[in-house]
């Protein structure tokens, strides 16, 4: 609205259908902050009919305790004049005839005309977006108590039930180390699946009690120097029995430059026993294969870990559901591996945590890839 020719009383008088049926309320102000025009949307938001506007100071429309503040910005406004939103991060109220209030947003714009420069406000009630977002904010605020008291839960109980845990593992192990006394082979057998069961569920636990660290920030990390090619032995070493139960050929390799990094040894750990216990429970015949060197990866000197396997693959469509947690990819009823869906979300949030990144590459039917890059130094 610049227009030297107009004067304001060709625009008040024609009531611009563009103004008059605007959604917002408009008033246009002179220098003064005497009123000179306002729309029908002003007479229904104030409560006004126009005639009782008209010539009045526009602090008729603010509430009492908005006056002196805003006769000074109406008047610095004048220094420069352009459109800009009024009170930007201020909480601005409008003023009923009835004397009640509603919270108000206003964008301000300059009305050259030939009889000076005027102000436009453009005035939305925005009462009902402010109790929407008010909901949001308390809506929000129950969330995030209630996720916090599930956090504590999931990390006290996973505690509580790790220490009996503990001790259903030790003594099944004097048990079957006969320390107490021989044992017939039905016994043996039987604290046998006593004691892989209870490693198992002791797994989970843990897992559990990661995840419930992971979603509460409270997962801590120390970073170190790193031997990867300890860990990497480590994790090989415990995890071969398992590889050769299957018969599957079971190789790692680390290169000189992707011997060490700087990073938190346990997270490492726990990414390379979940890359590799999968791809030795999702391998049927070939080939498992750790693979460790030093690459730069976004600039940055990195080392990359390949975990290969000539497993039964991926299919396309399910990569994106691999990294959410408690996702398997077989039905309950096919499953062939116990497990929780834990383990490769977990590892990706690690990774990301780490300052690295945890990749999937795999070709349905003949084998998966997993590719973790991680930063050599913090
Ligand atoms: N190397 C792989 N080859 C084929 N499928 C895989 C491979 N690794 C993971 N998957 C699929 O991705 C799913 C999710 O893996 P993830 O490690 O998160 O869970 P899990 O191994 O089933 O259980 P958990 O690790 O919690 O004990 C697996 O159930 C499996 O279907
Ligand atoms: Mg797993």
């Amino acid at each position: 609205m610049c227009d030297q020719a107009l004067s304001l009383s060709d625009i008040a008088g024609s009531r611009l259908p563009l103004i008059e049926h605007a959604p917002a309320a408009t008033v246009i102000v002179d220098a003064e902050g005497r009123i000179q025009l306002v729309n029908a949307q002003t007479e229904h938001l104030f409560g006004y009919y126009r005639e009782e506007l008209i010539g009045k100071p526009v602090e008729l429309l603010i509430p009492a305790r908005y006056h002196s503040r805003h006769v000074g910005e109406r008047r610095s406004y004048y220094t420069d004049p352009r459109v800009r939103p009024m009170g930007v991060g201020l909480e601005l109220y409008g003023l009923r005839k009835n004397g009640s209030e509603f919270p108000v947003e206003i964008s301000l714009s300059p009305v050259v005309t030939r009889d000076g420069t005027f102000v436009a406000s453009a005035i939305r009630d925005v009462t009902e977006r402010k109790a929407f977002e008010r909901q949001l904010q308390e809506l929000n605020a129950e969330l995030e108590t209630a996720n916090r008291a599930k956090d504590d839960f999931l990390a006290s109980m996973s505690h509580e039930l790790r220490t009996p845990l503990n001790a259903i593992i030790g003594f099944t192990g004097t048990l079957l180390m006969k320390l107490p006394g021989p044992l017939n082979d039905e016994q043996e057998r039987q604290l046998g699946i006593v004691q892989s069961s209870a490693r198992h569920l002791l797994s989970l636990i843990n897992d559990i009690l990661d995840l419930a660290k992971i979603e509460s920030g409270k997962m801590e990390l120390h970073f170190e120097t790193v031997p990867v090619k300890e860990v990497v032995k480590d994790v090989a070493a415990s995890l071969a029995a398992l590889a050769s139960e299957k018969g599957l050929e079971f190789t790692s390799s680390v290169s000189e430059d992707g011997e060490s990094a700087v990073t938190d040894r346990r997270a490492l750990r726990q990414i390379l026993l979940n890359l590799t216990n999968n791809a030795i429970k999702y391998t049927e015949n070939g080939s498992v294969r750790v693979d460790v060197r030093g690459i730069t990866w976004n600039d940055r000197p990195a080392i990359v870990v390949r975990v290969i396997d000539t497993g039964v693959g991926i299919r396309p469509e399910d990569r994106q559901r691999l990294f959410e947690a408690f996702e398997q990819l077989e039905p309950l009823h096919t499953r062939r591996s116990e497990g929780t869906g834990l383990g490769l979300y977990l590892c990706r949030n690690l990774a990301t945590r780490l300052g690295g990144a945890l990749k999937m590459t795999s070709e349905y039917g003949s084998g998966s890839t997993f590719t973790l890059f991680l930063p050599k130094v913090h």
